[in-house]
């Protein structure tokens, strides 16, 4: 169980803006309630992830208020200060240090009146970057971690860990965009330090501890080969890493122009992303999270086909090779929300997102489709407990509205309906269990240029698995190379009913399946693989 941030904050940015690593925020309750937590997740032979949020801490963070308060203050140098661009004055338009856009819109760079120096915040301007290249500032931050190790804590999901490591020289870049903002990213994603820091973390936190723990790496920008080196065991880096390609595809230069997914791009990046880390590492498998609008309206059908497209995307996603994880609500098949308004908004960077682009004159209507498609919030209505008030979520009011679909989508209907997306979620992680292959299997992708089927088998040893799944709102046909070795083969799990199923059964709408079979050694033989 991974709990997104739960620490004392302004919630500039929904707690990943921390002003206290070492307590919890009142609005969730006190250390003593997190302590009967952890013991509670650990009856019930769970773990618990906390989120490491280092990159950058709240301006309320008492590390920064001390950073800002002078010049010489022993903290100046945890925070990176720089004064104005040379011949210019600070303040003045393009007067910032570097031209860097951040990530909540407008300049990454925040001038403090009272020492006309400027602060980085490669997020909001309430979220100063943390000076990495300062040891005290690391070993302020390993001491922090073994803390909540020693509390019982099981690992961490670290938050953009991969951008802790700045080109210190800074440099501008290329503009792009009408706001005269270049993106740096480039200067401080996988920075030159990266491996260095997260080796001498894991040294100082991780090493020597008797229990099994956790770490996954949220890592914007990451391509395969860093992750292997980040992920290769004998380095001692992290376990597995978040990225980023395969929720990227439906989107232009910026999350917010959205185009239509192509099946085929998806499934080239998956595919990529399962060789290449084969060998050496370990894939996270994601469709959601806190960040990404729900996967049923994105890549689904969250109408006529809600259930089966969310258990179709379901199966395909945890049959890969790799760690599955499940955000809050995708076991229900949540959907999207349908926000009547800008005022219906709590997340800031789609608060600002809209006020820039409305600013800059783009059409106020299309900017609100856009943020009803792909906005963060879409994701972080309250989670849809039962049909009353407020989805059974709180008698209080809640930070967001509760999704009015909250009388159909919820999780005591859920439960009670074994036909449910739930049910479907407790049926994939029973196979993970049972069916060795779907954790250690080889990945094969199968029909990579067919843009309605996703199709791939899993091998371990004798065992063979076949996983299809539709894209599609109409029946497709389906080939599969080789389609006369499944003859026969067992179905193990489907979302359709079916008396029998061979495989060139032709999917139904969103339809998915999962074959296993035996492969016999007469079978080898003739493939001239049979080794006495
Ligand atoms: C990634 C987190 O997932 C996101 O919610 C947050 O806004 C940024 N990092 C900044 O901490």
């Amino acid at each position: 169980m991974w709990l997104s941030p739960v620490y004392p904050s302004p919630q500039d940015d929904n707690g990943y803006d921390i002003s206290d690593y070492q307590g919890i925020e009142p609005v969730f309750g006190s250390l003593a309630d997190f302590d009967e937590l952890l013991e509670a997740v650990h009856a019930r032979g769970m773990r618990l992830v906390m989120d490491l949020v280092v990159n950058h801490t709240s301006d309320e963070h008492p590390w920064f208020t001390e950073s800002r308060s002078s010049t010489d203050n022993p903290k100046r140098d945890w925070y990176w200060w720089r004064p104005a661009r040379a011949g210019h004055p600070a303040g003045a338009p393009g007067a910032e240090p570097t031209n860097w856009r951040s990530a909540f819109s407008g300049p990454a760079w925040e001038l403090d009146e009272p020492t006309q120096e400027y602060f980085l915040h490669l997020f909001s301007r309430r979220q100063p970057d943390l000076n990495w290249e300062n040891p005290e500032v690391r070993q302020a931050i390993y001491a922090m971690m073994r803390w909540w190790l020693d509390r019982g804590v099981d690992g961490f999901r670290m938050d953009v860990i991969n951008m802790i490591s700045k080109d210190t020289a800074l440099p501008d870049g290329a503009v792009v965009g009408d706001d005269g903002l270049a993106d740096g990213s480039s200067y401080y994603t996988c920075g030159p330090r990266i491996h260095e820091f997260l080796q001498e973390m894991h040294r100082e936190v991780f090493t020597g501890r008797a229990d099994r723990l956790l770490t996954v790496g949220e890592m914007p920008g990451v391509t395969v080969e860093e992750a292997r080196l980040m992920t290769d065991p004998a380095r001692g880096e992290v376990d597995m890493v978040f990225q980023f390609e395969h929720v990227q595809l439906d989107q232009g230069l910026t999350k917010w122009d959205v185009h239509p997914l192509r099946l085929t791009a998806l499934k080239a990046s998956l595919g990529r992303w399962q060789a290449g880390l084969a060998e050496v590492g370990w894939n996270s498998l994601y469709w959601n999270n806190h960040d990404q609008p729900r996967a049923v309206s994105r890549f689904g059908d969250d109408g006529a086909y809600r259930v089966r497209s969310a258990t179709m995307l379901a199966t395909v996603l945890h049959l890969h090779r790799g760690t599955p994880y499940v955000y809050q609500g995708e076991e229900l098949g949540m959907t999207n929300v349908p926000f009547a308004s800008i005022d219906d908004f709590r997340d800031i960077e789609s608060l600002n997102y809209y006020a820039e682009a409305v600013a800059l004159g783009a059409d106020p209507g299309a900017v609100l489709a856009a943020l009803r498609v792909m906005s963060r919030d879409n994701a972080r209505t309250p989670m849809q407990w039962d049909a009353t008030t407020h989805a059974g979520f709180t008698t209080g009011t809640p930070w967001l509205p509760v999704n009015p679909n909250h009388d159909v989508i919820n999780a005591e209907a859920a439960r009670a309906d074994e036909g449910s997306v739930f049910h479907h979620y407790r049926r994939l992680i029973a196979l993970r269990h049972t069916e060795p292959a779907v954790a250690h299997g080889d990945f094969t992708m199968l029909l990579p240029d067919d843009e309605r089927v996703y199709a791939f088998t899993r091998s371990l040893d004798d065992v063979q698995l076949l996983v299809l799944g539709s894209f599609s709102s109409e029946p497709v046909e389906v080939s599969v190379p080789q389609g006369e070795a499944w003859a026969g083969a067992e179905l193990l799990l489907g979302n359709v009913a079916r008396d029998i199923s061979p495989v060139d059964l032709p999917l139904a709408p969103w339809e998915a399946r999962v074959y296993r079979r035996v492969i016999a050694p007469a079978a080898d033989l003739a493939r001239g693989e049979y080794k006495s």
